[in-house]
């Protein structure tokens, strides 16, 4: 059976400051319609719960970045539970975090959640891609592309449909904790040495996401090592 890798962002599972309980619920049926045919892997990020923890952390004081990132990491364990809870019994029970080792469920659906400080969810996808010897990581996020400007500031904002990820990391040179950004340019440099391919993908867009695992036209921003035209 095929294996996809999905990078669930935060971004998706929020709607103001509650979880998003119909889009976790139409994306769980999704999720499971498509892992008759491919297993998947599902990263689960932490979204509005890790902003919120992230800022609050450091308006205590605190000034470790890897003491922010941990904050991060736990809202993405309680979302990682939430999804999972989602799933009846295609979902393997545990949440998994260790992305650089296999699991040894036999479930349709792994549920990951952050690993560890110094980077995102992305990059726990990106090291599950190398340890599952998984060519491409989609990265589902709330725009439809990846964009010469934010979006949701600049209404002039240009989408970008292909890029290298020597041209993606000039535009994101540096992560930070609770940092917003299409994917982590920690996952990003890891994706580049490693020759792993991302595809930017809007996570309420299901039919795109479907095309893409059929190999078929998808609307979205490829990622990837060999230097493309912008
Ligand atoms: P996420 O990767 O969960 O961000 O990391 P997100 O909310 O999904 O991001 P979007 O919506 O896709 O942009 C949230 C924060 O948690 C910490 C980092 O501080 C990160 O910015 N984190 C998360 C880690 O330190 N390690 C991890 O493995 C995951």
């Amino acid at each position: 059976m095929k294996t996809a890798i999905l990078s669930l962002g935060g971004s998706l599972l929020f709607s103001g400051s509650f979880p998003d309980t119909d889009f976790i619920n139409d994306f769980a049926r999704f999720a499971e319609k498509i892992s008759q045919k491919t297993r998947l892997i599902v990263v689960v990020g932490g979204g509005r719960t890790a902003r919120s923890y992230i800022t609050a952390g450091k308006k205590l004081g605190i000034k470790d970045p890897a003491q922010l990132d941990w904050l991060g990491i736990e809202a993405t364990r309680l979302n990682a539970g939430l999804v999972k809870r989602c799933f009846s019994s295609y979902a393997y029970k545990k949440t998994l975090s260790n992305p650089f080792k296999k699991a040894k469920a036999k479930e349709s659906i792994l549920i990951y959640s952050g690993y560890k400080p110094g980077f995102s969810s992305d990059y726990v996808a990106a090291a599950c891609a190398k340890t599952y010897s998984i060519g491409i990581v989609l990265n589902l996020t709330n725009v439809d592309f990846l964009y010469d400007k934010n979006p949701s500031t600049h209404q002039d904002a240009n989408p970008i449909k292909k890029a290298s990820w020597q041209e993606y990391l000039s535009m994101f040179p540096l992560f930070s904790p609770g940092m917003h950004c299409p994917f982590d340019p920690v996952a990003a440099e890891f994706c580049r040495k490693n020759s792993i391919k991302a595809a930017i993908i809007n996570g309420r867009d299901f039919r795109s996401i479907e095309a893409f695992l059929a190999g078929k036209k998808y609307k979205g921003t490829l990622l990837e090592r060999r230097v493309t035209t912008l």
